[in-house]
This record gives C-alpha cells, structure tokens and sequence, in this order.
C-alpha cells in the first residue's frame, strides 16, 4: 500500500508545483485590490441584469506605435474594474443563469462567470511575458472559470440561446483590431444582425451600469487613489525644491515621473504637464522642451496612476524660488478660489455651487487688479477657461454625478492664465499662468485633502523651494 501511494502523491505534488512554479513570476505587487472585491463587481453587474440576461466586457485593444513597436499596453477601465486582468486579447462572459462550457472532452462545468484569455504560448511568451493562462485566471484572477480565447466563438453562441432576453455587450470601437477584432468577430456579426433587426435578444450597453457603480470608491479604491495622491505630492515636493532657472521643462518632466517611478508607480495618470512663462498659459501643455528662465513661473500639473488609480496634481511655482509681485497676486486669487471650493464641499452638496465659489472669487479678484473690466458676467472666464475639477478614479477624468456623495474623489483646480499681450491687461500680468490642484475625498461631514502634502501657501512653496532636492544633482 504505502509503496503505491507515495509515487501517486509524489507525481501528485510534482503537477502542483510546475504549476505554482508557472504562475510565481506573474503577480509581483502585492497591494493590490483583492480578488474578492472584484468578485463583488462582478455579482453586482450580475445582480442588475438579472436572470435573463447576460453581459460581454473585453478588453482594450492593443495600439501600434510604429513597425513592430506596441504603445505600452493598458487595460480598459471597465473590463479592469470588473476583473483586474491587466492582459490584451480577453473577454468577461457574465451570465447568472449560469453556461455550460465543455473545458475538457470529458468535462463539462457550468459556470456564471468566464474569463477567456489568451492560450499559454512558450513562444509569444519569451517575446512579450509570461501569460497568465487559464490556471492564472482562475488561481490568481479570481475566476470562477477561466478558458482559452479559442473556445469564446462557441461559448458565445451557446450563451445567446441560453433563454434570455438581454444581451448587455458595447459595440465595437473602430479602434478594435487584429487578435482582439478576430476574436470579436462572432459578436460583431451578432451587432450586426441585430441592426437588421434580425435578432432575438435585446441590445444593451453594459457600461452605463458599470459607470454607475465607479461613481463611489470603495475603501479599497480609496486606498489607491490615495496612495497614488501621495507618491503625487511627494514628486511635487521634489520638483519645487530641484527647480532652478536654466533647467529644461523636460528634465522636470523627468524629475516628476522618476519620483513616481522610484516610489512605485506603473505609471503616470496622464502625460506630463510642465509648463513655464509663455507655456503655463496652455492648459494641456506637454511638449515640455523650452528653457526654464530667471523670472519665469512653472505650472506642473503631473500626477501619477497607482495600480490602474490616477490621481491628478497641479503646483504653480516660481523658478528661481521666490514669486514676483504680480505672480504673488495672481495666485493667491486662484488659491483663495480653491478654498472657496473646497468649503462647499461635503455630501449632498452640489457640484455647480462648489464651482460657482471658485468662480466667483476669480470674477472679483481679476476685477481688483484691474485685468477684467467687469466684476459681473462671465469676463472672468476669458482667464479661466476650463472648469473647476472632475472626478479621479481608473480614469484621471472619471465618473461622477453633480450630487457629491462621501466615498467619491473630486479634483478641485482652479486657474487664471494670461497670455501675452492680453486685450487690454497690463503687460506686466503677461505668460502668467497659475492652477492649483488638489484631490479631495468626500467624507460624511466635509471632505479630505489627499494631496495636502504638496505645498500650496506662498511661504510654504518659497520654504520648500529653498531645500535641495533630487533633481539638482548633476548626471555627469
Ligand atoms: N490634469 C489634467 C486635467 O485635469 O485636465
Ligand atoms: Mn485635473
């Protein structure tokens, strides 16, 4: 007996550990959003569709940057909500009902949740990583089933004559190509079908639902926003006291995004915005290669994406450490409008009155300095031409809803951006551009500034500003 049951338990244990051993070089975060949270995700999605209904997610089309150069991949928001699966080329099948799915020749399962993915390739995988597979996608994903992409054509049509009435998939971007377009071409067909009227389901889109769930962060979600919030502000401690007259706006640029690197961030929320003297003026600046100059002021709005989270900060500060008279005046009115802002905001409050402090704060502020005729109207708006702040989340412009809610992560940015030569400015507000930018937590009485830790007050920059910091160190 015990000479027949060792070889069994040691082949046994043998096939256990190839396959931990396949999977231990996947996952090496470790602070990530539990597989247990996205279960959650996904009973809800099942929970609002119902029984007689079943819902198609995929995954975000990988882009070509040139010749046989990809832009780094990143995973769609919705589809990395409902699975965390960072991997091109997959689908999310949800159907309560429940579908049958014949994983062996021998074996069938029924499941209400199917991950297909991309098939384990030793090949493909010693150009571009290893892949999760199927035991990834269950073992580590979380998946109540995971298969191989090349059954998705027959698992989807068994799921359209599973007895429901709804099929919840969203339509197939232009941009969708290749792998991923092949894959889908059994649910484009389907789409298109459909439009002809020739279908027995009714079409749904699956990511309105999804929005509404993202409006409200759980405390997990909080945790990476937060964390995010923080590598942020730290980088902008580091830009203020490494930023001296002669840098190029790119070595700041570079500077923000080691911080964020350094610290463990995959990545920025958002490209880099540095901009100083004629280019603070230009509120999505990224081309960032002009000469940083005595005098100059410097907007940088740069945050980082923690796990997929982006959070998104904006400092204003002055190159050489100490801010002019009329850089002075500027940002304390848009630092005055922010507080403002903020004041208002608690849950129930109204996002419209939250922006109408700020704005009403610019209006009278401009008005005294003489840079707007009028202090009624909307004149002010010549110099603030955006609005007030928006959601972050797994998008840096995230979902929100005008009713804040505690639990939702608001930015709040005011700005005031003169040009040169101005209509009828005084020449010596000219190329001063100033944001301030903060991500506020909604909480049950107020809110939270998340990203506190980043110098705002005048004295608090010139203070910062005197420190050394990582950027003044010479690379040769
Ligand atoms: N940080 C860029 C923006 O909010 O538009
Ligand atoms: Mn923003």
């Amino acid at each position: 007996m015990r000479s027949f049951m060792l070889p069994v338990f040691a082949l046994l244990s043998f096939a256990i550990a190839q396959e931990n051993e396949a999977l231990k070089y996947i996952q090496y975060d470790t602070d990530v959003i539990t597989p247990a949270e996205y279960k959650t995700r996904r009973d809800s999605v099942m929970k609002m569709i119902g029984s007689d209904a079943a819902a198609v997610f995929y995954s975000a089309p990988e882009r070509m940057r040139n010749g046989d150069v990809d832009y780094l991949y990143r995973q769609s928001d919705n589809f990395y909500y409902l699975t965390g699966f960072t991997e091109p080329n997959s689908i999310l099948i949800l159907s309560p009902k429940g579908i049958r799915v014949k994983v062996t020749d021998t074996t069938t399962v029924t499941s209400n949740e199917i991950l297909f993915v991309q098939s384990k390739n030793p090949m493909a995988e010693a150009w571009t990583g290893r892949r999760y597979g199927t035991e990834g996608g269950m073992k580590l994903i979380g998946v109540q089933l995971a298969v191989v992409n090349e059954k998705f054509k027959s698992v989807f049509q068994q799921t359209l004559f599973s007895g429901i009435k709804y099929l919840y998939v969203q339509s197939i971007t232009s941009d969708v190509s290749g792998t991923l377009k092949d894959l889908l071409s059994p649910v484009q067909l389907y789409i298109d079908n459909a439009k002809r009227n020739n279908s027995k389901l009714e079409l749904r889109d699956p990511n309105a639902m999804v929005h509404t769930m993202r409006i409200i962060k759980s405390k997990q979600e909080i945790d990476m926003l937060r964390k995010a919030t923080e590598i942020s502000a730290i980088a902008h401690q580091q830009a203020m006291a490494s930023v001296e007259p002669g840098m190029f706006e790119y070595e700041l640029q570079a500077l923000y995004e080691y911080a964020f690197q350094r610290q463990g961030a995959e990545y920025y929320g958002y490209p880099c915005i540095n901009g100083a003297a004629e280019n603070s003026v230009i509120l999505h600046y990224n081309s960032n290669r002009k000469k940083i100059n005595n005098g100059d002021i410097v907007l940088s709005d740069c945050a980082a994406e923690y796990r997929g989270y982006s959070s998104d900060v904006t400092r204003s500060y002055p190159a050489n450490g100490k801010f002019t008279k009329e850089q002075k005046e500027i940002y304390q009115i848009v630092l005055n409008a922010q507080k403002a802002a903020i004041a208002v905001m608690k849950p129930g409050a109204n996002w419209s009155d939250v922006s109408a402090a700020a704005d009403s704060v610019i209006a009278n502020g401009l008005f005294a300095l003489g840079i707007t005729k009028q202090k009624e109207g909307i004149s002010f708006k010549k110099f603030y031409n955006h609005g007030l702040g928006h959601a972050v989340g797994l998008n840096v412009h995230d979902v929100g809803q005008p009713t804040l809610a505690a639990g939702m992560l608001y930015t709040v940015e005011p700005g005031i951006y003169i040009p040169e030569k101005a209509d009828g400015v005084d020449a010596k507000y000219f190329n001063i551009g100033v944001r301030i930018e903060d991500v506020l937590l909604v909480s049950e009485t107020g809110s939270e500034n998340l990203s506190a830790a980043a110098p705002r007050e005048i004295n608090d920059i010139e203070t910062m500003m005197k420190k050394k910091g990582i950027g003044n160190q010479p690379l040769k």
